[in-house]
């Protein structure tokens, strides 16, 4: 009885017929119309995607290679996440012009700053290379050819189902991008890190870029000559809003799922490597934030630091706690055995599952040992020599005392987890040598923070000499592969068959290729969800939740007093609306679209395919969506665009910038 339940659980929990689950290539979009249209979609696959026509698609960019944009005027106006811009902002600011702090808004065109290093990528076309591939053709070839189509083209052949198919994706590139707003920090990025992957959430991460091109509309490296680039199709935008159950559609860049991976490694992930890496982490931010709480200066000094650590910090408790909550172990467990009923008699897949195993049981230690290295004894702070400061002397002894403990705690940590065979040998003497890690670390210290002026250290190069050679003979042993994630030479061919056999046998299941920072539609609907007994998140949140939680003391939840006079007088003129029966601005909502990493900043469209929204973030519990889909929790978070209007009017007095827009009726 037990079992059957199990099974039947194990079964509902993996049908993605129910769900919204999905990362769907745009070009075989017209695999899915149906059931969006069913969902209440009421545009047609050309609008998605066309080489015919302009299409959604030539709206949609991938930001400098880990975020999303999208265009909202004829003149190249485009929008994205605060904190897909923040290199950017944090670039042009300084102490007398402290972007970061206060915001930034161009009043015309050219006060709009030029951005070394930034760029955008359309993608002109994809199309599914496999038989030509198959025929002879090499992946090479291919992306030479394409690449010859046009002016600042780029191309790449990516793989589907771990090879199974692969697609050429043609894109043109654009140069210059320039800034043109950024909302204060306090609003851009307001909750920190402490509300980073959580619902109820009030952050307007938002920025805004124009793209510039030259007089013939082609790419061009910057020049003042330079003109707006007037893209094939921008996004009109909806103040109508969404409501619960509306539907919606996110069209962007997710970078990495692994949705079919085994049992075995999902047990890895949540039970080895994600709370090894969270422990260290949390040594390493408690140090950091003691610090940051101890001074200005070094809370600065540690700003985007602090940022980085913590935003994976965080997501992986999430992805360890859901994984655990939902039984994806045992679930995929019971997938595998009745994949293997089904394969028993078929010799293409009889053995694929025990050799995948067996493959899994003999990597699994030297990748955790390549993990363990990169969160420990090769991080940044660990590999610095420190005796000039580049950041100001009067905070070094400060940093100086931090970097010892930090030395401390991590090469403890290192030995105490690293397995035996693949500890990096030099370390593994000087510890037996010196005695303890911790003597070691003091050694290493002092090696790298020497008062006098030169910049020796050559106890760091033997180390470093040393890791080096323990990275390469992993990675013999690994095998030609990207170790982005727990993966070896090996497992991709067996993965290739594998995926192949779950195809031929699960014909119920709506199977899509893992996210892989190709251009992808999510789509689902508005909803709030459980978060835990008793408790209902509702999908919205507005202005007033800002003041609930804006507190002058805390640097993250200070808000602009213009921000607080509004709010406090309900001053909100032509932006507010009604919501549950009071006068507000909505802020962020929720919906159950399929989405991760690199959607940052992605356009979320309503069922005539008008911006409503811009995606940012997922909810804590969700972040397990990266390896199991659970419709009943996971969440991805967007910035409402009355919002982002509200705040370019009334806290950046840039309206003039409605002017280049399209508000759908
Ligand atoms: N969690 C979001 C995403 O993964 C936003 C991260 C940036 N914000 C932060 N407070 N660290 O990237
Ligand atoms: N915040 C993520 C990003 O930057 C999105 C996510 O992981 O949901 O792309």
């Amino acid at each position: 009885m037990k079992r059957t339940l199990l099974t039947l659980l194990a079964a509902l929990a993996l049908l993605p017929a129910l769900a919204d689950e999905g990362m769907w290539l745009p070009s075989l979009i017209s695999e899915r119309i149906d059931d969006m249209r069913a969902k209440g979609f009421r545009l047609t696959a050309e609008d998605i995607y066309s080489i015919n026509k302009a299409s959604m698609k030539d709206a949609v960019v991938l930001f400098n290679g880990g975020c999303t944009g999208e265009l909202i005027s004829p003149e190249g106006l485009l929008l994205t996440n605060h904190h897909c811009g923040y290199d950017a902002i944090q670039k042009h600011s300084t102490v007398e012009h402290d972007y970061l702090t206060n915001g930034f808004w161009a009043m015309s065109r050219a006060e709009e700053l030029p951005n070394e290093k930034l760029w955008v990528r359309f993608l002109v076309r994809m199309e599914e290379v496999t038989d030509r591939i198959a025929a002879g053709e090499t992946a090479a070839q291919i992306v030479e050819k394409a690449k010859a189509e046009g002016t600042g083209y780029k191309a790449s052949v990516e793989q589907m189902y771990y090879g199974n198919q692969q697609f050429l994706f043609v894109y043109e590139q654009f140069d210059d991008v320039r800034l043109v707003a950024a909302p204060p920090s306090s609003i851009g990025k307001f909750g920190g890190d402490t509300d980073n992957w959580m619902w109820p959430r009030h952050t307007g991460d938002f920025s805004m870029f124009r793209v510039y091109a030259s007089k013939d509309n082609r790419p061009a490296a910057y020049s003042p000559q330079n003109v707006p680039y007037r893209p094939k199709k921008h996004f009109s935008i909806s103040t109508k809003g969404v409501k619960e159950g509306d539907f919606t559609m996110i069209y962007g860049f997710p970078g990495n799922t692994q949705e079919y991976i085994l049992s075995d490694a999902v047990a890895y992930i949540a039970e080895r490597s994600d709370p090894a890496k969270i422990a260290i982490r949390t040594g390493r931010l408690d140090i950091i934030t003691k610090a940051q709480e101890s001074d200005p200066a070094l809370r600065i000094h540690y700003a985007a630091k602090h940022a980085s650590i913590a935003n994976a910090w965080k997501k992986w408790q999430g992805e360890a706690l859901g994984l655990t909550r939902l039984n994806t172990v045992a679930s995929k467990q019971e997938y595998e055995q009745a994949f293997q009923a089904w394969a028993q008699d078929k010799p293409e897949y009889r053995d694929v599952l025990k050799e995948l195993k067996a493959e899994y049981a003999r990597i699994f230690d030297a990748y955790f040992a390549l993990e363990l290295m990169s969160e420990t004894i090769r991080t940044g702070e660990l590999n610095r020599i420190y005796n000039r400061p580049s950041f100001g002397d009067e905070i070094y002894p400060q940093v100086k005392a931090l970097n010892r403990d930090l030395f401390r705690v991590l090469y403890r940590e290192y030995y105490d987890n690293c397995p035996q065979e693949y500890m990096v040998p030099l370390f593994a003497a000087e510890v037996e040598r010196l005695g303890s890690p911790e003597a070691y670390a003091e050694l290493m210290f002092e090696a790298t923070h020497k008062e006098d002026e030169s910049t020796e250290a050559p106890e760091l190069e033997a180390l470093r000499a040393d890791i080096r050679t323990t990275v390469t003979r992993i990675f013999e042993e690994l095998g030609k592969c990207s170790t982005r994630n727990l993966n070896s030479e090996r497992l991709n061919e067996l993965y290739t068959t594998y995926i192949k056999g779950l195809r031929e046998w699960d014909t119920e299941r709506a199977f899509y290729p893992d996210a892989n920072l190709t251009l992808r539609v999510a789509y689902g609907k508005v909803g709030g969800y459980q978060y835990a007994d008793g408790v209902y998140h509702k999908p919205y949140t507005t202005v007033e939740g800002i003041l609930e939680k804006d507190n002058p003391e805390i640097y993250d939840y200070n808000i602009p007093q213009r921000l607080r006079d509004i709010i406090a007088a309900k001053d909100y003129g032509r932006w507010g609306v009604e919501i549950d029966g009071r006068t507000t601005v909505p802020v962020c909502f929720l919906a159950d679209n399929h989405t991760t990493g690199g959607n940052s900043g992605s356009p979320v469209v309503n069922a005539d395919g008008e911006l409503v929204g811009i995606n940012f973030d997922r909810t804590w519990l969700s972040t397990m969506s990266d390896i199991a889909f659970d419709p009943a929790f996971c969440r991805n978070i967007a910035l409402d665009i009355r919002y982002v209007l509200f705040v370019i009017d009334r806290i950046g007095d840039a309206s003039y910038l409605f002017e280049e827009m399209d508000f759908a009726e």
